[in-house]
């Protein structure tokens, strides 16, 4: 779509987008990371600006991506650098949309200096968890540190397994998160992660479900934005 055939209906608010995979370091020169190729997030970073937001974009690791026009791109590593500038830029937000790959567990410990291979064999790497970077908004808006009109967005991308399907772990997610809206992509072999496309299902706090059908990213994107307006709308009236 082009840029000034849009509707200019985000203009005057607040976005805060954040996009990719985190990198959590085991020593100076390695890490744990994910395949997250940050295209969901700067696709709706770039519309939400081409739709009259002012927008930031927290980056973590992202492939090939150009910068979008307009934009406010804060780049991090690590989930907690993460956490610390979504917080940061929450505050005074009207809306957070978390579509990283934040990484649930880092390593245990950072070595300041790279790790030898040595003569045994190896040890075990081990692993803490991350804190939850969307579930602490929910939690910092309920207690008065985010503004309680502040719309929180969170994205999940389900497999769907002997136990569930994708629409049941998705609705676990949704109420276990806390958000107002999650974005779920059905991912399979090939799906979602590093291509073009995604289907999956819009599902609201207040109990609405949206089949989201095939389409590009920056379909996908319109699609979410279009639910955020109202939401939007009837926080801050
Ligand atoms: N998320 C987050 N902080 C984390 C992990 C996830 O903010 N430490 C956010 C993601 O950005 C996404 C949402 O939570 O918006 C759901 O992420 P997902 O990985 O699907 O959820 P988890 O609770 O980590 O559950 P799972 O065991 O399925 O990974
Ligand atoms: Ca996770």
């Amino acid at each position: 779509e082009r840029a000034d055939a849009l509707p200019r209906d985000l203009a005057g608010r607040r976005i805060v987008v954040s996009a990719g995979g985190t990198r959590e370091p085991l020593d100076p020169v390695r890490f744990l990371g994910n395949r997250s190729s940050g295209k969901q997030g700067y696709a709706l970073a770039r519309l939400a600006a081409q739709r009259g937001a002012d927008v930031t974009l927290v980056a973590g690791s992202v492939s090939g991506l150009d910068d979008p026009a307009a934009v406010d791109v804060v780049r991090v590593q690590t989930a907690a650098q993460m956490q610390d500038a979504v917080a940061k830029h929450a505050s005074g937000a009207d809306a957070v949309i978390m579509s990283a790959a934040v990484a649930d567990f880092r390593p245990f410990t950072f070595a300041t200096s790279k790790i030898k291979k040595g003569e045994g064999e190896p040890d075990s790497i081990a692993l803490t968890k991350n804190d939850d970077i969307l579930a602490g908004l929910v939690r910092a808006r309920a207690e008065g540190g985010l503004s309680a009109e502040t719309v929180i967005v969170g994205f999940a991308a389900e497999t769907g397994d002997e136990h569930g399907d994708v629409l049941t772990y998705a609705r676990e997610k949704l109420a276990r998160k806390g958000c107002d809206l999650l974005v779920v992509n059905a991912v399979g072999e090939g799906k979602a992660f590093e291509v073009d496309d995604n289907n999956g299902w819009l599902l609201s706090a207040d109990g609405s479900e949206t089949a989201l059908a095939h389409g590009s990213k920056a379909l996908m994107a319109s699609r979410v934005l279009d639910a955020l307006g109202p939401l939007l709308a009837e926080r801050s009236r």
